[in-house]
């Protein structure tokens, strides 16, 4: 089976975009977990947070994992908090290369800083939540086969970077 590529990666590193403009260059389907979840349930990611709560919706995200990643062949993008479960990032990585995104704080901050979708960032003093999250979230971002920073770079760019890494590893003969 063809392996998938997996962006992960805290909010605001570009992920979805990332992953669109991977898809077209790569000629590769593109999924969205996050979409996913919305699509399946009806009901948008804030919503199901809200009505829910986080528990709930960390269920549906596993069983979104396990269900995308069991197709090859895609690119799949993933909600921020993805790493949150030691065993999703296990299931992505069995049949997937998986590519995290980094951005600083402030980059994070400046990119969705005024966006109010996002439930775990409703916070006064937004970028110390940001900071905290992101210091929380540290070490399990790096089981990623590869990071990229996004900071000061263009979505080419970042593009260019990842299908570079991609080819770099043997497992390009997997794509
Ligand atoms: C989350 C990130 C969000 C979404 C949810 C929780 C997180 O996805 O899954 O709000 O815990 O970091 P994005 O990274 O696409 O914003």
């Amino acid at each position: 089976m063809k392996k998938n590529i997996v962006l992960i990666g805290f909010m605001g590193t570009g992920k979805t975009t990332i992953a669109k403009m991977l898809s077209k260059f790569l000629n590769m389907p593109m999924v969205d977990t996050d979409e996913q979840i919305e699509l399946d349930f009806d009901m948008s990611i804030k919503d199901i947070f809200a009505k829910y709560g986080e528990k709930t919706f960390r269920d549906m995200e596993t069983s979104t994992v396990e269900k995308l990643s069991a197709v090859g062949g895609q690119i799949i993008s993933t909600g921020g908090g993805v790493v949150l479960r030691d065993g999703n990032i296990g299931i992505l990585k069995e049949n997937g290369i998986v590519v995290c995104l980094k951005a600083s704080s402030d980059t994070i901050l400046n990119r969705i800083g005024h966006n109010n979708d996002r439930p775990l960032l409703q916070s006064k003093d937004r970028l110390e939540r940001i900071k905290e999250l992101l210091a929380q979230r540290e070490q399990a971002y790096s089981r990623a086969d590869f990071s990229v920073i996004t900071d000061d770079k263009s979505k080419n760019e970042i593009v260019k970077e990842i299908v570079s890494l991609l080819e770099s590893t043997t497992a390009r003969s997997d794509l």
